[in-house]
């Protein structure tokens, strides 16, 4: 298997006005990313992953060492055009909506505006965000604009992805999501370089890991290698009857003077949340929240998604399962400026909380007047 990066005695030093040695951010580490992997980087609060990501895009320069990226410098061009990259914080322009956003970096990439329009509509959908297409994103919360960074860097197809930090600022189901995602994108081929200090979502999705610390490599391997205690056995079986259970017992000591455990098997925090949350939307109780994000975006998906990745995904987005041969529903193409007229109507209607009462009922109803009209009197055009 190839290496996608591979880094040797990489250093970054960071300088002050007087060229004085400020901070040794990165020290002397050698790494490699291989091709297909999802790698985690690890490490606390400064111990170098943000600035280790800076030198693989070509933002920083290395202050010593050897860095290839597709066997090439990373500041190369083509290197550029083969990865995404989701920043530690999202740098937006806020006065862009999100779908000016994924247009104006499709634009950067040299996509076609067909092409543009394709993706952009898709990762909107696929990130939970459709319904704020057309809002400007410097009004976006943080898990919204941690979502639009997301797509953002998928825009390009890329097949490296470098995600700094993630999940930060989503909710449980956004990280559900984006780990199932990576997942997929590892499915196709994808080689994906994730920073997290949420430990779990890493364990969930990466291959390896690498744990740096003050700027130097404390430990690297394979996820199997470094978490399994090679030393003790478990075995997980259904409820047995007490005598069942007490005859067990007995064979163990027979075999060995170790303490032993025996108790049962825990779910995750995240499951149980999400089933929680799976029954809340089975029980349609509304919630005046984010929703989940949609399907994978077709392009990114290329029709080899597996099953049980695309139900999984679609069972959190509360997705029903599409019937087959369901016929396209138009959809009229409205004109520049009756589009500006329905993004004002949408920033003015206020939708009411449950339960509705009548004078807000009233009110709805007029808006959707005015939008149904909106609609008809564009499709004519
Ligand atoms: N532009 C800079 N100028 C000076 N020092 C910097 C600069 N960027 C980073 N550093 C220093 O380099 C060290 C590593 O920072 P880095 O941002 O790579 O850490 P990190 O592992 O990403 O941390 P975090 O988990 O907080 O994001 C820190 O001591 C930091 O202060
Ligand atoms: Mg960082």
């Amino acid at each position: 298997m190839a290496n996608i990066v591979e880094a040797v005695g990489l250093v970054k030093e960071f300088r002050d006005f007087w060229n004085r040695p400020k901070a040794k951010a990165v020290n002397d580490i050698d790494f490699e990313v291989r091709e297909g992997e999802v790698l985690g980087l690890l490490g606390p609060n400064g111990s170098g992953k943000s600035t280790t990501v800076k030198m693989l895009l070509g933002l920083l320069y290395p202050t010593a060492g050897r860095l290839s990226v597709f066997g090439t410098s990373p500041r190369s061009v083509d290197a550029k055009r083969m990865i995404g990259y989701l920043p530690e914080e999202t740098y937006l322009y806020k006065y862009l909506t999100a779908y000016e956003t994924l247009d104006f970096f499709g634009s950067l990439f040299g996509l076609s505006a067909k092409e543009r329009k394709t993706r952009a509509e898709q990762l909107l959908d696929m990130v939970g965000l459709s319904h704020a297409a057309n809002r400007r994103v410097g009004e976006f919360s943080k898990g919204m604009a941690r979502r639009i960074g997301l797509a953002q860097a998928m825009i390009n197809d890329p097949a490296f992805l470098i995600l700094d930090e993630p999940t930060s600022g989503l909710d449980p189901i956004g990280c559900r999501e984006v780990k199932d995602l990576i997942l997929l994108l590892k499915r196709r081929g994808k080689t994906v370089l994730v920073t997290s200090h949420l430990l779990s979502d890493v364990e969930d999705v990466c291959d390896r890991v690498i744990i740096l610390y003050g700027g130097k490599i404390r430990a690297e391997g394979a996820m199997e290698e470094l978490l399994a205690v090679k030393n003790s056995s478990r075995i997980t079986i259904p409820e047995l009857p007490a005598e069942a259970l007490a005859k067990i017992e007995a064979v163990i000591r027979e075999n060995t003077d170790a303490k032993f455990t025996v108790d049962h098997p825990h779910r995750t925090l995240e499951d149980f949340f999400l089933n929680v949350v799976d029954d809340a939307k089975k029980e349609s109780i509304s919630t005046s929240g984010a929703t989940s994000g949609g399907e994978i975006a077709s392009y990114l998906v290329d029709g080899d998604i597996s099953e049980t990745g695309k139900a999984k995904l679609d069972r959190l987005a509360g997705v029903e399962p599409e019937p087959e041969e369901t016929p396209a529903e138009e959809v009229p193409v409205l004109s520049e400026q009756n589009q500006k007229k329905l993004s004002e109507l949408e920033d003015k209607v206020e939708v009411p909380e449950t339960p509705v009462d009548d004078a807000a009922r009233q009110q709805l109803d007029d808006a959707n007047k005015k939008l149904s009209d909106l609609f008809s009197d564009g499709s004519k055009k």
